[in-house]
C-alpha cells in the first residue's frame, strides 16, 4: 500500500531540534459541536449538493485542544514561525511543518479527531494525502489591519481552522465564513458589489484549541487583519473522503503559488498515485468473481480518466493568479 514516508523530505527541510511529544489522552479535549449547518441552509442547489460527499457545510465553534494540548502547539508554532512564506492570498504562512515537526504531524493525522470530524461532517474521511495541506499555519501580518487571509474557497474537500493562539486578547483578527454560495460571491466579487453584511457570520472564538469545521471548497471564508498589536497563530488541517470516487479537488496550478513546484509537483503525484491505488483496490477487490463485465470495464476507465486528468493538470496548468474574491 503506498503512503507518504514524513522522513523523506523536501531539500532544505530538517525536523526540529526539540519539541514536545503528543499525546491524545492530555492533548486533546474533543467537544461536539452544537450546530451543523447544511449546504441547503447556504444555498446550494440539490444537484450542486448530490455531487458533495455530503450535505455537510460548517460547525459552530467546538473543542479539540486541552489547555495543555493548545501550549504544546503554541510552542511548535513558534519555532516554525521562521519558516513563514508568502503568496498572493497570505502575507505570513507556514507550510509543509509536518515534515519539520512530529507533534504537528501526530496532530494532524491523529485517528481520534478523525473519527471524530468524520461523525460532524457525516462521511468518513482521512487526513489530506498532500503533506503541505496538513498543518497549514497562518501567522497576523507585520502591519495592522492588513487581513491574514482574502475571501476565497480551499483547493480541497474538507478542513478545520483552529485557533492556536488566544483570539479572545486579540483587537479583530475573526474568521469569518459568508453564508451564501460561492456562486453568489463571485458574481458580487465579479460586478463589484460588496457582499451582503447580513449573511457574513464571525463565530465567537472562546480561546486557543477551539476549531471550525468546514467543506472548504463550498463555504467561502477569509481571515481578518488585527486591528491593534497582538499575536495570532491559526492552524488548517485538511481531510479528504475516504471513498476515492468523489473527484479529488486539489488545483494543482493554484498550489503552485504557494509552495515549491518541485515540492507541489511531487506531493501531487503521490497524492493522485494514493488515489488512484485506492481506487484499484475496489476494482481489484469489489465483485470476486463477477460477470459483470461492463462493471469491471467501468471502474478501470474511470482509474484511467483520473489519472489522465491529474496528469493534463501538471502538464498544463499555467495560471497567472491564485484565485480570491479580494478583501
Ligand atoms: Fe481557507
Amino acid at each position: 500500500m503506498l503512503s507518504i514516508d514524513f522522513d523523506h523530505r523536501p531539500q532544505g527541510v530538517e525536523p526540529l531540534a526539540t519539541e514536545p511529544t503528543f499525546h491524545p489522552g492530555r492533548h486533546l479535549a474533543l467537544e461536539k459541536p452544537k450546530e451543523i449547518i447544511s449546504l441547503t441552509e447556504f444555498g446550494y442547489s440539490a444537484e450542486e449538493i448530490a455531487a458533495c460527499p455530503s450535505d455537510f457545510a460548517a460547525t459552530d465553534i467546538f473543542r479539540i485542544l486541552s489547555d495543555e494540548g493548545a501550549a504544546c502547539l503554541y510552542e511548535v508554532c513558534k519555532q516554525l514561525e521562521a519558516f513563514t512564506t508568502s503568496n498572493p492570498r497570505i502575507q505570513r504562512n507556514m507550510r509543509g511543518g509536518v515534515y519539520r515537526s512530529k507533534f504537528l504531524r501526530d496532530l494532524c493525522l491523529s485517528p481520534d479527531i478523525t473519527a471524530f470530524i468524520s461523525e460532524i461532517c457525516g462521511v468518513e474521511l482521512l487526513p489530506h494525502t498532500i503533506p503541505h495541506q496538513m498543518g497549514h499555519l497562518n501567522y497576523a501580518p507585520d502591519k495592522i489591519g492588513d487581513n491574514v487571509d482574502k475571501w476565497h474557497v480551499d483547493t480541497l474537500r474538507y478542513d478545520y481552522v483552529m485557533f492556536v493562539t488566544d483570539p479572545k486578547k486579540n483587537q479583530g483578527g475573526a474568521f469569518q465564513y459568508y453564508r451564501g454560495t460561492k456562486q453568489e460571491v463571485a458574481a458580487l466579487h465579479k460586478s463589484g458589489k460588496p457582499l451582503d453584511p447580513a449573511k457574513v457570520v464571525s463565530p465567537t472564538m472562546p480561546g486557543p484549541g477551539y476549531a471550525i469545521m468546514q467543506q472548504g471548497n463550498m463555504v467561502v471564508h477569509q481571515a481578518k487583519g488585527l486591528t491593534a498589536p497582538g499575536e495570532r497563530i491559526t492552524m488548517v488541517n485538511g481531510y479528504i473522503p475516504k471513498d476515492p470516487h468523489f473527484p479529488d479537488f486539489t488545483r494543482y496550478d493554484q498550489l503552485r503559488f504557494a509552495d515549491p513546484e518541485e515540492v507541489v509537483t511531487a506531493e501531487y503525484s503521490r497524492h493522485i498515485a494514493i488515489q488512484g491505488q485506492r481506487m484499484l483496490d475496489d476494482v481489484f477487490g469489489k465483485d470476486g468473481f463477477s460477470s459483470n463485465r461492463y462493471g469491471y470495464a467501468d471502474r478501470l476507465e474511470a482509474v484511467a480518466a483520473m489519472l489522465t486528468g491529474a496528469a493534463q493538470q501538471i502538464r498544463e496548468s499555467d495560471s497567472e493568479t491564485l484565485e480570491h474574491f479580494g478583501d
